[in-house]
C-alpha cells in the first residue's frame, strides 16, 4: 500500500478523497480497529479486558510506551505525574480573561497552548528527555486545567491539587471540592470516570488525533499539537457529540417524549436533525465501547443512586433505530457517546463540560500518536493536494471599471 501510494504520487495523479475515507495517512502500532466486527484493541489488548482489569494510568502508559508497565514502572510513572500537577501561579490568571459563561473547550485548548509559553525548555520535538517531560507535564496538568475551567464557569475558587490522591480522584476533588470543606471522593464515581477515560483513551486516526499528527508533522511542539487536537474534538460530529446527545434527549423529553416522532424527523433528514451518538466512520457494527458503557450505565446509575428518565428515552431510541430500515441499511449503531452523557450527568457534570471529559480521556492517545509520528522516519509534513475548481486565468480589472 505504501509503495503504491508513492508510485501514484510520482505519476502526478491526485487521489480525491474528501474526509479521507480511504486514505491511510500514517502507519501506526498503537490501536487496532475492525469496524465490521466491532473490535478495538490498544497495543493488541482487547478493550473489554482493559476495561475490566486495568486503570486509566496503566492504559496511558501502555498507549504511550507500548507495553503494560511493571509495578516499579507504574509506581515511577504515577509519582512523576503526581509531582507535576500544580500549575504556575501566573497561568491561573489566564482564566480571569475569559467570560464566565465561556465554553470550557476553548478555555482548555487556550490553557494547553499557554503551557508552551511556560515550559520553553521542552519545546524541541526531537529532544527525547524533553518530550518525556512534556508528556508528564501534560498528563499531570491537563486535569488541573480542566478542573479550573469548571471552577471558573461556576465562580468558585480554584483548589490546588492534592497529590496524595490518584489522578482521577484528584481531578474530582479539584472539580467538586471546596477549600473550606473536606471532600470525600466517592469510589464508585471515581471508578466510573476511570472506566470512561479508558474507553476514550485512543481510537487511531480519528479527527482530533489526525489533527494532532498533522500539526505535529510541521514539527510544532507537543503542547501546540494537543491544543489543536482539543479544538478538533470540540465539534459536534466528534467529541462534542456527547453533549449533543444529552441536548437531543432533553429536547425529546421536553416535547413529550415521542421517540418515534423524533426518529421520523431524523429519517426525513430535517436540517440539523441527526440521531446524535449514532453512526461512525469506521464501525459498521455495534461500537464495542458503547456495548461496555451500555452494560455499565444501569449499574453505575444504580450504584450512585440516580434515576434518570433520559436513560429510558435513550434505550427506546436505540431500540427503535436498530429495528428501522433507515439505520439498518446505513449500518448505524450507537457509538461511544450515546450513553456516556447520561453517566457524566449522573456523576454531577454539566452538559457543557462533557467534551472536556472526553479530552481528558483522549489525552494519552494524542500523546502516543504525536510521539510515534515524530519518531517515524517516514513522517513528512502533512500537505494534502486539491482539485482546483476556480476561475481559469483572467486579467485584472481596475476598480473604476468594475
Ligand atoms: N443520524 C442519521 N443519519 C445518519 C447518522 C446519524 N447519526 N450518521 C450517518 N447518517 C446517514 C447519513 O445521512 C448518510 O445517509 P445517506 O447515505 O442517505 O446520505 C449515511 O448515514 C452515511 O453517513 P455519513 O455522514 O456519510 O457518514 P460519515 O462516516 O461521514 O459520518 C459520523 C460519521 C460523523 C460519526 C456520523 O455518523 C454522524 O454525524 N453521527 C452523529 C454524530 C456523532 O455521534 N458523532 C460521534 C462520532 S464518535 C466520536 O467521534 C467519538
Amino acid at each position: 500500500g505504501i509503495e503504491l501510494g508513492k508510485l501514484l504520487a510520482s505519476t502526478g495523479y491526485i487521489t480525491y478523497d474528501p474526509g479521507f475515507v480511504n486514505t491511510g495517512a500514517a502507519s501506526s502500532a498503537i490501536t487496532y480497529i475492525d469496524g465490521d466486527e466491532g473490535i478495538l484493541r490498544y497495543r493488541g489488548y482487547p478493550i473489554e479486558q482493559l476495561a475490566e482489569h486495568s486503570n486509566f494510568l496503566e492504559v496511558s502508559y501502555l498507549l504511550i510506551y507500548g507495553e503494560l508497565p511493571s509495578a516499579t514502572q507504574l509506581d515511577d510513572f504515577t509519582q512523576k505525574i503526581n509531582r507535576h500537577t500544580l500549575l504556575h501561579e501566573d497561568l491561573k490568571r489566564f482564566f480571569d480573561g475569559f467570560p464566565r459563561d465561556a465554553h470550557p473547550m476553548p478555555v482548555l485548548s487556550s490553557a494547553v497552548s499557554a503551557l508552551s509559553t511556560f515550559y520553553q525548555d521542552s519545546l524541541n520535538p526531537f529532544d527525547e528527555p524533553n518530550v518525556e517531560l512534556s508528556t508528564v507535564r501534560l498528563l499531570a496538568k491537563v486535569p488541573t486545567l480542566a478542573a479550573y475551567a469548571y471552577k471558573k464557569s461556576i465562580g468558585q475558587p480554584f483548589l490546588y491539587p492534592d497529590n496524595s490522591l490518584g489522578l482521577v480522584e484528584n481531578f474530582l476533588r479539584m472539580t467538586f471540592g471546596l477549600p473550606a470543606e473536606p471532600y470525600q471522593v466517592d469510589p464508585d464515581v471515581a471508578k466510573a470516570l476511570d472506566l470512561l477515560f479508558i474507553l476514550h483513551a485512543d481510537h487511531e486516526q480519528n479527527c482530533s488525533t489526525s489533527t494532532v499528527r498533522l500539526v505535529g508533522s510541521s514539527e510544532a511542539n507537543l503542547f501546540a499539537s494537543i491544543s489543536a487536537g482539543i479544538m478538533a474534538l470540540f465539534g459536534p460530529l466528534h467529541g462534542g457529540a456527547n453533549s449533543a446527545v444529552l441536548e437531543m434527549l432533553d429536547g425529546i423529553q421536553a416535547e413529550g417524549g415521542d421517540v418515534a416522532r423524533f426518529v421520523e424527523r431524523v429519517k426525513n433528514k430535517e436540517k440539523g436533525v441527526r440521531l446524535m451518538g449514532f453512526g461512525h466512520r469506521v464501525y459498521k457494527n455495534y461500537d464495542p465501547r458503547a456495548k461496555i458503557i451500555k452494560r455499565t450505565a444501569d449499574q453505575i446509575l444504580g450504584k450512585i443512586g440516580v434515576q434518570d428518565h433520559l436513560l429510558d428515552i435513550a434505550k427506546e431510541l436505540e431500540e427503535t433505530a436498530l429495528s428501522d430500515d433507515y439505520f439498518i441499511e446505513r449500518k448505524l449503531y450507537p457509538n461511544v457517546d450515546f450513553y456516556t452523557g447520561l453517566i457524566y450527568r449522573a456523576l454531577g457534570f454539566p452538559t457543557k463540560f462533557f467534551t472536556v471529559l472526553f479530552a481528558l480521556g483522549r489525552l494519552p492517545g494524542w500523546i502516543a500518536h504525536w510521539r510515534e509520528m515524530i519518531q517515524d522516519p517516514a513522517t513528512k509534513i502533512g500537505r494534502p493536494r486539491q482539485i482546483y475548481t476556480g476561475e481559469k486565468e483572467r486579467d485584472y480589472v481596475s476598480l473604476s471599471e468594475r
